[in-house]
């Protein structure tokens, strides 16, 4: 839609013969004046060496002559020179006439590419916890978004399996003998915690952890049977939680997995000239003349022979490369990881197999709690996320009496609304602070008010055959006119989401949709219907409104319960 209204412009300049290319038309800073509005005039005065409100004024004057008039149903220019934009009601019918008949409401589609996507990226051995909600919820939405606008994706959790942690759980486990067999998830969660906190004050033991983990790599077959075994049961519980969190992913790879590829790609390395020794390491050297910090050389094989985390995602990088030829890689990994994968990607553009991969770092911030420092419970612990999928649950049982007969599905739906909107409606690089109380509200920027609204308006809408025909260029009011102007902004939402990696784009805009559309219930009255043409238009508006709220919501990973 906006490219028309573009085309109508860019008339309008090259009658005038102003320069026309590059125009640019935003959405209204001021919905009460008109939809959308041009602020070209100030650049194309500077550059004529004209006054702005003369230039604004020229082009009002040519778009209410041209041939692009019945576009719209207003045209002003405003001191100091912008050009406002009112809709006609025969253009936002037409659009949204379109809307309804094109596939995925006539949305724009960008070039298909294949992208590997990366996130998730939970530790083998250690339970999960609040810090792994934003790479699940954030990476599972931006792969949704990705899918939707034509992309092939490629999704890996991309494990940490192969870090201290496991040499540190390997050698609990022989110390208190325990047989492979008899390794589950409650041992894992206990020990893991005991053995991190006692290398931290014994530095012989955290040294012996190092060479446990180091045999480990290198193949030593009982550590590699008890690495098999912990691998089995750690995973098959992280399965469990992105289970209720319906995150899933096409591949299950791990740090572990990209072993395999190191030797071929050290022999790139060494062919390129890439590695070099520095203290008994060899390093790859990923400074540059202009760099403003110095960014140190990535470390690819440790003095001890061991490799290190930013190895196994070159070698990852590698790997994906011989099997899936991405054009782009994403991560969804902590902000705080943004050296480690600027050495990474900066090593990956020196390798001639993998230079012309696009790597991004799409950082996120850290979930917090009202100390603004990373959320913990009031015992002082990170809560783990099974205690917390209980308690909001039980906060919003609590709310209202109805919330008791509930079924345990809907209740879960709801569960994964209030914790992926309270995440996704902030931008992703922000932090956020947690708090179940207010998440699980039915009022304010909410999951359980999107689902609430939704609910409310799909029993309200007429049962009635129509065909898109019957649509008529009638707009009765102001709230189903501001509805009409919210979905045709659509595209440019989907636009955004899409180059920003922004799911929170897709939920703000679920908001605003719900507010106009709770705006529009409290003043309009669907039950007796008298005129025929009202009740079919509005039938289609709030068909195509509903139907966008389930697309995006799908797009949010945000299940709808069956009643609330
Ligand atoms: N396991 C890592 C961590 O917990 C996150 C993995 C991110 N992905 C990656 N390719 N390094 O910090």
């Amino acid at each position: 839609m906006l490219e028309q209204l573009q085309i109508s412009l860019k008339d309008a300049l090259e009658k005038l013969q102003l320069p026309s290319d590059n125009i640019k038309i935003i959405k209204s800073n001021r919905p009460d004046l008109c939809d959308y509005q041009y602020d070209g005039a100030f650049k194309l005065a500077k550059l004529m060496h004209k006054n702005p409100l003369e230039i604004g004024e020229s082009i009002t004057e040519e778009l209410k002559q041209g041939p692009y008039k019945e576009y719209y149903q207003n045209i002003s220019c405003i001191a100091p020179g912008f050009v406002n934009l009112t809709l006609s009601n025969k253009f936002i019918i037409d659009q949204i006439k379109l809307m309804i008949t094109k596939p995925k409401y006539n949305i724009t589609m960008p070039k298909k590419e294949t992208i590997v996507i990366d996130y998730g990226g939970a530790n083998v051995a250690k339970p999960l916890h609040v810090g792994h909600l934003r790479p699940a919820i954030v990476g599972e939405s931006i792969k949704r978004i990705l899918k939707y606008m034509n992309q092939s994706v490629i999704s890996d959790v991309h494990l940490g399996d192969y870090g201290l942690q496991m040499g540190q759980v390997i050698k609990g486990l022989l110390e208190q003998n325990i047989a492979i067999s008899n390794i589950d998830i409650k041992l894992l969660d206990n020990l893991y915690p005991l053995m991190s906190s006692r290398c931290k004050i014994d530095e012989e033991l955290k040294k012996e952890c190092s060479m446990i983990t180091k045999e480990l790599q290198d193949g030593n077959e009982l550590y590699q049977k008890y690495f098999q075994k912990i691998l089995e049961v750690s995973k098959k519980d992280i399965k469990r939680i992105y289970d209720y969190l319906n995150v899933s992913f096409d591949l299950w790879n791990g740090e572990s997995d990209s072993y395999k590829y190191i030797p071929s790609l050290t022999n790139e390395l060494l062919a390129n000239n890439l590695l070099k020794e520095s203290n008994h390491a060899m390093v790859i050297d990923v400074s540059k003349d202009d760099d403003k910090l110095q960014i140190p050389p990535l470390i690819y094989q440790a003095s001890n022979k061991a490799y290190l985390y930013g190895t196994t995602d070159l070698a990852t990088i590698f790997a994906r490369q011989q099997n899936y030829h991405p054009n782009k890689i994403l991560y969804v990994v902590d902000m705080r990881q943004n050296l480690h994968f600027t050495q990474v990607f900066r090593a990956s553009q020196k390798l001639p197999s993998t230079k012309n991969i696009e790597l991004e770092f799409l950082g996120f911030g850290t979930i917090n709690g009202e100390d603004k420092k990373p959320f913990k419970t009031r015992s002082g612990n990170t809560p783990k996320l099974d205690a917390l999928f209980k308690e909001a649950k039980e906060i919003f049982i609590k709310q209202k009496e109805e919330n008791k007969n509930l079924s345990d599905q809907d209740l879960d739906k709801i569960v994964n609304a209030i914790i992926k909107f309270a995440d996704l409606i902030n931008q992703k690089e922000k932090d956020y602070i947690f708090d179940l109380l207010k998440f699980s509200l039915v009022n304010g920027k909410t999951g359980p008010y999107i689902l609430y609204t939704y609910l409310r308006v799909k029993k309200i809408i007429p049962n009635i055959t129509q065909t898109v025909d019957n649509l008529k260029e009638n707009i009765y009011n102001e709230q189903d006119r501001d509805i009409y102007i919210k979905l045709l902004d659509l595209d440019n939402i989907m636009q955004n989401a899409f180059l920003g990696r922004s799911p929170s784009s897709i939920a703000n805009y679920l908001y605003e949709l719900c507010v106009l559309l709770n705006a529009f219930y409290e003043k309009n009255h669907m039950n007796n219907l008298e005129d025929k043409e009202k009740k079919v238009n509005w039938s289609h508006l709030l068909n195509l409104a509903t139907n966008i709220i389930e697309t995006l919501l799908d797009l949010l990973d945000i299940q709808i319960p069956s009643k609330m």
